[in-house]
């Protein structure tokens, strides 16, 4: 759709998978890369929703496709890349914008939220970039990014769950840049502030809980889907190319604060 492209941020062509793209972020994300010409395959556990999502951009003039996944499944992380290997001809992208949010405090998280949280959130993460770089690394090829949140680096009360889930996922993001550097694969994460979003209905919607997290982001406001695509579509682009291991906070000041 758009043909006058900078190279230096240019994902045309590019076959990239959104997992948990019929989700808050993930459809934006999709709908912008669309936009600049990638081939998105979204990817959610909504397949359904997933499916509704990329006919409705490529309705608009995109190339998309949707497809179901569980990134809790192995089988299921590996076959939505292989979807994508088909379709596109390799993947060149992968972002991560699946998740869920369970809160509660200490003395009253469950064991199943936490382990949830952390299957989901950190290990799907993982599941899914492993995937992911098994077609990257012989390619010699590839970017991946992992939606992560302020919480990898900031303590809110209740959200030890969530907040581990987070850390770890940025860590893992650390790791696996080192792993497979040499092999041109770059693996960044990135890490929004509270976004209003199916899964921030519960703090944006409380006044209370809206007014203590306006609070404590510098610029007063939460961030839309819209703030986070010039750094999905950089991490993405050539001009990114020196660019690994990182966590980029778009966060109106969050994590300074
Ligand atoms: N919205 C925010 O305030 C905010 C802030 C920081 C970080 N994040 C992170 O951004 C990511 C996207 O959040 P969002 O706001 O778009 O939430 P969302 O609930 O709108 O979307 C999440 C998507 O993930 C999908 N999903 C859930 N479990 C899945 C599974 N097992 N396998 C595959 N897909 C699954 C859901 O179906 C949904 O479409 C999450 O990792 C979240 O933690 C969100």
């Amino acid at each position: 759709m758009t043909n006058d492209q900078d190279p230096l941020f240019s994902v045309a062509g590019l076959g990239v998978l959104v997992a948990g793209g019929a989700g808050g972020l993930g459809l934006p994300i999709s709908r912008e890369l669309c936009r600049r010409d990638a081939r998105v395959v979204i990817a959610d556990i909504d397949e359904g929703k997933a499916v509704a999502c990329a006919r409705t951009l490529a309705d608009a003039g995109g190339w998309a496709a949707g497809i179901g996944i569980d990134v809790v499944a192995t089988e299921s992380c590996a076959a939505a890349i292989r979807q994508v290997e088909g379709r596109c001809g390799g993947i060149d992208g992968l972002v991560n914008a699946s998740g869920i949010y369970r809160v509660a405090s200490a003395l009253e998280l469950t064991d199943a939220d936490w382990e949830r949280s952390i299957d989901i959130n950190l290990t799907g993460a993982f599941r899914l970039a492993r995937a992911a770089g098994a077609s990257m690394v012989p390619r010699g090829r590839g970017s991946i990014v992992t939606i992560t949140s302020v919480s990898s680096l900031v303590a809110n009360r209740n959200y030890a769950a969530y907040a581990a889930s987070k850390a770890g996922a940025a860590h893992v993001t650390r790791v696996l840049a080192t792993e497979w550097a040499e092999a041109g694969v770059r693996v960044n994460a990135l890490g929004p502030a509270v976004t209003p979003t199916p899964l921030a209905a519960e703090i944006v919607g409380d006044p209370a809980m809206r007014e203590a997290a306006l609070a404590r982001i510098p610029m007063r406001r939460f961030g839309t889907p819209e703030d986070l695509l010039a750094t999905i579509v950089f991490l993405l682009a050539p001009g990114s190319r020196f660019v690994t291991g990182q966590v980029l906070y778009v966060d109106g000041g969050r994590t300074i604060s």
